[in-house]
């Protein structure tokens, strides 16, 4: 079983995958006992992503590999297909892979004959980071259908944004997004975060992804907050039982101030919490080839 975009899976399948999840949150033990090698490959920078899913892969008794892309032999020229080749070669029994290129599983097809998850390609998806707002959402609404969601921010360079638009609308949860025009794309109407502040039960904020800009953002850092992103004011307007989300990492005192980071109405560290329970279940899939 490959995970590359939410898009595969039914929204019963999807279900499945957070119910799993779910129970590994409750104690549910698995145990390879060092007996299958999960080989994380990161082509791109992460700390959530990249060690949740390390050890995810350590608590149901997994052994690791861990590329060292700055150390490697990528500088010698070798391309990420050998590089992910190389590491099916070593007997890994799954891979883990971010990369920057968009889809870049798509000539991987009849060639890696071992599960690959998804962590992040480019600006295109990111279903780990997705099913774990997904069981965020769940853990605090009880359901999806009918709940309302502003994703705010640079959302046209955001596979989070992409993954989760896309599978909120399946599920039957109105989507708003928001932000700076330059960040916006043709298929999104964007409507200004004060009209819907006091409306939504879920505001997840997105970070400015300046490694994708090819110029820099005009607005400093305070414009910006004011703008478009949360206050401690704009959280006063919120609905009594909303709450704020971010697939981190954030920028203090741009997307979101200091003092709403950890506020009661934050799930933050909550999302990050859940990725770990998220990503034993989709290990676990994979080795059981479900
Ligand atoms: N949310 C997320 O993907 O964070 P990292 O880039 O640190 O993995």
């Amino acid at each position: 079983m490959n995970i590359f975009s939410l898009e595969d899976f039914s929204i019963l399948e999807i279900n499945n995958i957070l119910d799993l999840a779910e129970e590994f949150k409750n104690g549910k033990k698995v145990d390879y006992n060092g007996k299958k090698i999960i080989a994380n490959l990161f082509f791109e920078p992460s700390t959530r992503t990249h060690y949740s899913f390390d050890t995810a892969a350590l608590r149901l008794g997994c052994k690791t590999l861990n590329f060292d892309s700055v150390n490697s032999s990528l500088k010698k020229g070798e391309s990420l297909y050998d590089t992910v080749k190389t590491f099916e070669s070593f007997g890994s029994d799954a891979l883990v892979i971010r990369a920057t290129e968009n889809e870049y599983y798509k000539n991987f097809s009849g060639k890696i004959n071992i599960p690959i998850l998804n962590a992040g390609d480019g600006t295109g998806n990111h279903p780990s980071q997705s099913l774990l707002d997904l069981l965020t959402i769940r853990q605090e609404f009880g359901k999806f259908d009918g709940l309302k969601i502003a994703i705010v921010g640079d959302i046209k360079h955001s596979r989070v944004a992409h993954s989760n638009i896309k599978v909120m609308r399946r599920l039957g949860m109105e989507v708003f997004v928001s932000g700076p025009e330059e960040y916006r794309e043709d298929e999104y109407d964007f409507v200004p975060l004060d009209e819907i502040i006091d409306k939504v039960d879920i505001i997840m904020l997105l970070r400015i992804q300046h490694e994708r800009h090819e110029s820099l953002m005009k607005l400093s850092c305070d414009e910006y907050n004011k703008l478009y992103g949360l206050n401690l004011e704009r959280v006063n307007k919120m609905k009594p039982n909303a709450i704020i989300m971010h697939p981190a990492p954030f920028n203090r005192n741009v997307e979101l101030t200091d003092d709403t980071v950890e506020c009661d109405k934050s799930r933050i560290f909550k999302q990050i919490e859940n990725g770990v329970f998220v990503r034993m279940a989709l290990i676990n899939m994979a080795l059981e080839n479900k």
